[in-house]
Order: structure tokens, then C-alpha cells, then sequence
């Protein structure tokens, strides 16, 4: 069980390279099943979250090479089986998204449902309502959700909220369906326009990623291709957040700046100065952070996944900031640790209010999911004395070696094996 050990009070400064993103790159391994041609990734983090789609895209019959520096030869040249095992899928809930391609490819799917996680119930109900919409037939029994259709039917998908995955698995599975699928209320993720870029360089005809209403028209078979997947627009997030809460100014490399443009907005607003370039951002943290109210929406709006580390920022910020999280019902389990390292936050529902600034000291931590875990170790940079936080296999799931790249940026970080 790593824990990373950080020594606040030194401001950053140099050079960070972003790595491919985690949520672009789960769906890119699972449409590597719509076809029995290779398909080759690149810019794919090693992060452990990825290390398991490859082990559940394993249990299925296909093959997954990862290389070195992020490339990863995937082919499912035949599917041995069609089920997603409960023990896979509770470690990682994308698991799911193997559903809509098995279904479309082989007409049957069994997949373990995910249950809830650390930040909420997260039911995958719209996923299985809208592959019925699509002809399959659903049944869910000891813990699984049992699909099958003779082959997926083109139809009008309207999703009652929002969903990622939801999308992403619609959007798989209609590419080999009988007919156009329309489906409405769409994410409009930038992770949605990368998976639909490679969808097309693999044959298929998608429409309208990245607006509220994507058109899919199925195909008989799909190819292989090449596709590097786009920048983890969350990490880069992560690190303007480092350096407004640490102090100095840094310049972040390879990332999409066009992807994050609430977050950097929002960044703006609280006083720190940020200059875009085409793939990269020079952050200069403020001498006060003003407080900002912010709310969690989907795409474009504020990123969820960003919630825990802006919230470790308000620590910091002269005045009381409101935080409202609508996306999940119980993203503020980083609170009470941050309430341990002496924060002024109180929560009431999905609201919290965070007063500032207040002097944070060192203290051991806890973490409990990805992002509350970056959440601690930003908090920790701006503390008084020495921080462990424990559990750091969290931060693994969805970080390539976020403890080197801090240390690369000046911050006294270290990992304890
Ligand atoms: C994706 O999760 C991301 N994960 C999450 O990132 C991210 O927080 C989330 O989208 C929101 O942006 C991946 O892409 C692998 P949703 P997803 O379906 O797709 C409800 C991270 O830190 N809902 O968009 O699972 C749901 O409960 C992770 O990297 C239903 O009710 O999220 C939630 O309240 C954490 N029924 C809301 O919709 C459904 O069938 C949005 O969830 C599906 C969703």
C-alpha cells in the first residue's frame, strides 16, 4: 500500500508533460471489440485503471500489447467470451463500456453490474434502457446484466440525464446496428469526439459528437486503424490547480487547452494568470486567491472530476466560496480530511461552503477516491509540515506518476513503498 509522503511550502516552477487521457483511452480499448482487425493506440497512460481494461479485454478473447511510451496494439481477432466478470468490474466500473460492442459484435453480453462507488450510486440504468430501445432483450440476475439481441436495431435514444458512458456505449453499439441511431441529450464530453474519431477511422458514420444530438448509421463490419487519443484534460486541470495552491509559475506541455476552457475560466476568475498557447498553458499563481462559487455540470460546463482540487484551492482564498456538486450525490468525501488539516468547509447537501484563507497544517490522510486523492496531495503542498496520505493506489487508477512529476516541478514529494 504506497503512500505519498509531501513537505508543503515550496512554490513550483518549470516544466510538465500531460499524458494521454484515462476517459478517452477505456473507451478507445473497449470499440477495439467492433472489429477483428488490429487497432493501434497511442498517447494511452499507463495508469492502473487502463491496466485493467486490458486484463477484461483479456478475459474476453482479445489481445492488448502495451508498449512502451503509450502505445498499445489491441485485436479481438475472435471473442471467446462474453462475459465481463463481477471481480474485474468492481475494481473499475468503465467495465461497462464493453456492453454496447459486445452486443453489436456477437449478439450477447453478460456483464457484471458495477454497483455503487465512493461518490455515489451510479446506476447504469439509461445504458441498459436505451440497448433495449436498440431490440436487445435485458435481464439482470445474480448480479448480472444478461444482453442479447439478433442484431442491434437503429433508434431514437433520448437519455433523461446526462451520461458519459451512456453515450459512449450507444454510440459503440449502434455503429454495427440495422439502421440509424439518433440519440439526444448527448454528453458532449471531449472524450465523446475522441472516441467518435476513431469510430470513423475504423469505417463507421457517426455525426454530431461533441453536440447534444450524435447520429450513428450502422455498418456491416467495421476495420482496424491508428489513433492517438487527446490529452487528460483533468490532469492538466490538476496541475493549474497545483501551482495556484503551491505558488510560482509553471508551463504545462502536450495538453488541449480548448478542452478545459470552464476550468481555465474559472482559474481566471479566482486571480491566476494563465496564457494559452496551442497545445500548452503557462500558469503564474496570484499573490491572493479570490474566492469563486463554482458549480459542478457536464460539458462545457465545470467539471466534476475538478471539484475536489478547486475546493482545495478555496482553502486557500480570501473570502467564502460556494461549491455545488450536481452530478454526483456524495463528492465530498475529501472534506473531512481536509477538515483534519484545520480548512474552514461546511457541507449541507450537495452544497459546501468553504471559508478562507486558513493556515493548513501536515497531517496523515486518507484517501478515498481519484480525484479527492489529487485533492489531498494539492492541499498538502500548501501545508505547514509534513503530509502522508495513504491509499494512494486511488491516485494510480487515473495519474501516470503524478508524485515524479511534482517532484519535477520542485515540490518535495515522495512515494513510500
Ligand atoms: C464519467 O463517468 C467519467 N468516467 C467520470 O470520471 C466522470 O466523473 C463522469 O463521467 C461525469 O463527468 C469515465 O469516463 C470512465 P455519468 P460516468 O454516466 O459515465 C447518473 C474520474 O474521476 N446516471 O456521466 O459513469 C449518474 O449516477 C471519473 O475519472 C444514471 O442515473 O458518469 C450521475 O449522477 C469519476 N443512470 C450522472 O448520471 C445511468 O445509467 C452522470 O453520470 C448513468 C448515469
Amino acid at each position: 500500500m504506497d503512500r505519498i509522503r509531501v513537505v508543503g511550502g515550496r512554490p513550483l516552477e518549470g516544466t510538465v508533460r500531460i499524458s494521454g487521457a484515462k476517459n478517452a483511452s477505456l473507451p478507445a480499448l473497449c470499440a477495439t471489440l467492433l472489429t477483428d482487425d488490429p487497432v493501434v493506440l497511442s498517447n494511452v497512460p499507463e495508469v492502473r485503471d487502463i491496466r485493467t481494461m486490458g486484463r477484461v479485454l483479456g478475459a474476453l478473447g482479445a489481445s492488448c500489447e502495451f508498449r512502451v511510451g503509450g502505445t498499445v496494439d489491441a485485436r479481438a481477432a475472435r471473442i471467446d467470451a462474453v462475459e465481463a466478470p463481477y471481480d474485474l468490474v468492481k475494481t473499475m466500473r468503465a467495465s461497462v463500456l464493453v456492453l454496447g460492442p459486445l452486443l453489436a459484435r456477437e449478439g450477447r453480453a453478460r456483464v457484471s453490474l458495477p454497483g455503487g462507488c465512493a461518490i455515489g450510486a451510479r446506476p447504469i440504468n439509461l445504458h441498459l434502457q436505451a440497448l433495449a430501445r436498440m431490440g436487445a432483450t435485458i435481464e439482470i440476475e445474480h448480479g448480472y446484466v444478461e444482453a442479447k439481441a439478433k442484431r442491434l436495431v437503429g433508434a431514437e435514444v433520448q437519455f433523461e440525464t446526462v451520461t458519459v458512458t451512456g453515450t459512449e456505449n450507444v454510440m459503440m453499439a449502434a455503429c454495427l446496428a440495422d439502421g440509424e441511431t439518433v440519440i439526444r441529450n448527448a454528453a458532449c464530453e471531449p472524450e465523446i469526439e475522441d472516441l467518435a474519431a476513431l469510430l470513423v477511422k475504423m469505417g463507421a458514420a457517426v455525426a454530431g459528437a461533441g453536440t447534444p444530438t450524435v447520429r450513428v448509421v450502422g455498418r456491416e463490419r467495421l476495420g482496424g486503424a491508428r489513433h492517438a487519443v487527446i490529452p487528460d484534460r483533468i490532469e492538466t486541470g490538476t496541475f493549474v490547480a497545483a501551482c495556484a495552491i503551491a505558488g510560482g509559475e509553471i508551463e504545462i506541455q502536450r495538453c488541449a487547452p480548448a478542452h478545459l476552457r470552464a476550468v481555465v475560466d474559472k482559474f481566471r476568475e479566482t486571480g491566476v494568470r494563465i496564457e494559452e498557447g496551442p497545445d500548452n498553458l503557462r500558469v503564474r499563481a496570484p499573490r491572493t486567491i479570490r474566492s469563486c462559487d463554482v458549480r459542478t455540470l457536464p460539458h462545457p460546463g465545470f467539471p466534476t472530476d475538478m471539484q475536489a482540487q478547486y475546493m482545495a484551492l478555496m482553502t486557500q482564498a480570501a473570502g467564502a466560496a460556494t461549491i455545488t456538486e450536481t452530478i454526483f450525490e456524495n463528492r465530498y468525501m475529501h472534506v473531512a480530511e481536509l477538515q483534519r488539516m484545520g480548512a474552514d468547509i461546511r457541507v449541507e447537501g450537495r452544497t459546501a461552503v468553504v471559508r478562507g484563507p486558513t493556515p493548513l497544517s501536515g497531517a496523515r490522510l486518507m484517501a478515498t477516491d481519484l480525484r479527492a486523492s489529487a485533492c489531498l496531495v494539492l492541499a498538502a503542498l500548501a501545508a505547514a509540515g509534513e503530509t502522508i496520505v495513504d491509499r494512494v493506489y486511488h491516485l494510480d487508477r487515473g495519474y501516470y506518476r503524478i508524485d515524479e512529476k511534482l517532484r519535477g516541478l520542485g515540490a518535495d514529494v515522495e512515494r513510500l513503498t
